[in-house]
């Protein structure tokens, strides 16, 4: 049993040290108003992708770790302060790592 658990543990370690070799996949910054055909009246929220790759492990975002691809919750809403991107994805992430100012708007609004 005492093999078993020191192999789960190498594995996680590999697990980590991969998502940082793997840091700068995809596009390193996104529109994401253009990507989403956001309609409204605030600036777009330009997403540092690559930043986040850098603290966070891709699985933290994506369903499938590796490859990018849909995210861990599905982005329906897109209309007023109630939309899935502040309620079920950016805020809840910035408040459970208390991002510093990571609800005020001009923190991804940025004009
Ligand atoms: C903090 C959240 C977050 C993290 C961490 C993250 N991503 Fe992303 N990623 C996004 C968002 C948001 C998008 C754009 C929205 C979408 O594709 O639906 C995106 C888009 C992508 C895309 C483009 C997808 C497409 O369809 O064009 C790829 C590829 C990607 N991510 C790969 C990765 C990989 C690999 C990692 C880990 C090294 C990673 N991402 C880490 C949030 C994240
Ligand atoms: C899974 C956690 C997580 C999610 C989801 C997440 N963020 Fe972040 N975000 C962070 C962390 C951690 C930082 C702080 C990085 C640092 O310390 O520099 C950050 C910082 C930022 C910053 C500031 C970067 C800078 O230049 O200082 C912006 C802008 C930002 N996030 C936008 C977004 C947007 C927009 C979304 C949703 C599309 C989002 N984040 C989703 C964890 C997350
Ligand atoms: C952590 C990132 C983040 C913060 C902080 C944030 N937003 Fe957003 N917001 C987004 C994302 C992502 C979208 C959807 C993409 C887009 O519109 O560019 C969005 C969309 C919106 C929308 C709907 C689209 C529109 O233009 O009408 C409104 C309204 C909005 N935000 C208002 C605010 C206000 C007001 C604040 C400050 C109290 C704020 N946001 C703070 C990320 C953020």
């Amino acid at each position: 049993m005492k093999y078993v658990s020191i192999n789960a543990c190498l594995g996680c370690a590999l697990i980590i040290t991969a998502s940082i070799v793997f840091a700068g996949q995809g596009p390193e910054t996104i529109d994401l108003k253009a990507a989403y055909k956001v309609e409204g009246k605030m600036s777009a929220v330009i997403f540092p992708h690559h930043a986040h790759q850098e603290k966070l492990e891709c699985a933290k975002c994506h369903k499938d770790s590796k490859a990018g691809g849909p995210l861990v919750v599905e982005i329906v809403k897109l209309t007023s302060m109630n939309n899935d991107f502040h309620k079920k994805f950016c805020w809840p992430c910035h408040v459970e790592l208390e991002v510093p100012k990571g609800k005020s708007c001009t923190t991804c609004h940025r004009k």
